[in-house]
């Protein structure tokens, strides 16, 4: 992706009021491969999916899955094979329409022998922004992403956090109503990705709509309140967060001492988790059965070390669906 291809023609009417930034059918894309183009990777397959003004979205999905596809559609980078995208219920191609969207491409590639101040300009005079007003928002901007200060230094002498926070000062700068963000926390230290979190929460908090995608599970908790869920170019999972965690029946864990494994394996307890630690053994038990397997423990001699209630994580809920859809996923790094 180039420094060019991520900014946007200038642009005249408002987008309406009422619809959703993001609306997407039936979306599916196809990409010829091979050296006649007769082979066919199908990338993303009859999406679905809706984003309400002021929500924080994630589309969570392992390396692979049509995430990037999926934000390319919808910034109208490349053509859909089948279904539709629309952002404020109106065509991603129209100018107005795109003035209203702040862009952070995935590793974005910036102009090394600019300084992060000079690349926000130049980004916001290709938005159509000039004089006063730009020099005020390109000075809101770097400060917003903090970049205050390195921004008259050459991008080419930035880390790759200082590089990401540029890119995204670039998409701030038309005071978008939808950002949209590929992997935005990817390849960065923990010191890069709290400033990234960081910034993200301050935009959501003055109201701004976000998709990001990512293959990172805590930040899709920390961030987002809705989220699907992505494998093999196929939505495997929706809802909010909190939904998806806590629609779950409550387990129970706990740390066993002085019973192996293989003798409370023989209890005739089906244990969601069993786990050898040295000298002490991990279960998790649904609930209702929490109570008559510590009976059954402490009748055998053994001792509990440790009993609470076992949290359901996204991570749980996101390799599920991966064991789910299959061999599709192999190779696919999650963190
Ligand atoms: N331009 C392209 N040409 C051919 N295949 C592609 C292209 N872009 C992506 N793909 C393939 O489409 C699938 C989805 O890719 P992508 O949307 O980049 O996934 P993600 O962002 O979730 O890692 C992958 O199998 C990838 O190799
Ligand atoms: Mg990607």
């Amino acid at each position: 992706m180039t420094a060019a291809s991520m900014m946007a023609a200038p642009a005249e009417p408002l987008v309406s009021e009422g619809s959703a930034p993001v609306r997407i059918r039936g979306l599916s894309k196809t990409y010829r491969v091979g050296f006649f183009l007769n082979k066919q990777v199908k990338a993303l397959q009859g999406l679905d999916l809706d984003i309400m003004s002021g929500q924080v979205y994630g589309l969570l999905g392992p390396n692979g899955a049509g995430k990037s596809t999926t934000i390319k559609l919808l910034m109208g980078l490349v053509r859909a094979s089948q279904g539709q995208a629309l952002l404020f219920g109106e065509s991603p191609d129209r100018p107005h329409v795109r003035r209203q969207v702040g862009f952070l491409p995935e590793n974005p590639s910036l102009y090394e022998y600019l300084t992060g101040r000079e690349f926000v300009t130049l980004a916001g005079r290709i938005f159509g922004l000039s004089g006063h007003d730009l020099d005020q928002r390109v000075e809101r901007v770097l400060g917003e992403v903090g970049m205050g200060r390195a921004s008259d230094l050459q991008i080419r002498r930035y880390s790759k956090g200082m590089v990401q926070r540029t890119a995204l000062a670039q998409a701030l700068i038309s005071g978008p109503r939808l950002l949209v963000l590929d992997e935005p926390t990817s390849g960065l230290d923990p010191l890069g990705r709290r400033q990234m979190r960081d910034i993200i929460l301050a935009e959501r908090e003055k109201g701004t709509t976000i998709l990001f995608c990512t293959h990172i599970i805590s930040d899709v908790e920390a961030l987002c309140d809705r989220v699907a869920v992505l494998v093999g170019g196929r939505r495997v999972q929706e809802g909010s967060v909190q939904e998806l965690v806590s629609a779950r029946a409550p387990s129970v864990e706990m740390v066993v001492q002085g019973l192996p494994l293989e003798q409370l394996q023989s209890l005739g307890f089906v244990y969601e988790q069993a786990q050898q630690l040295d000298g002490r053994v991990m279960l998790r038990v649904p609930d209702a059965d929490a109570h008559p397997l510590l009976q059954a423990i402490i009748n055998r001699g053994g001792r509990i070390n440790r009993v609470q209630p076992a949290r359901f994580s996204l991570e749980d809920l996101f390799l599920e669906a991966m064991k789910q859809a299959g061999g599709q996923t192999v190779g696919g790094e999650i963190q």
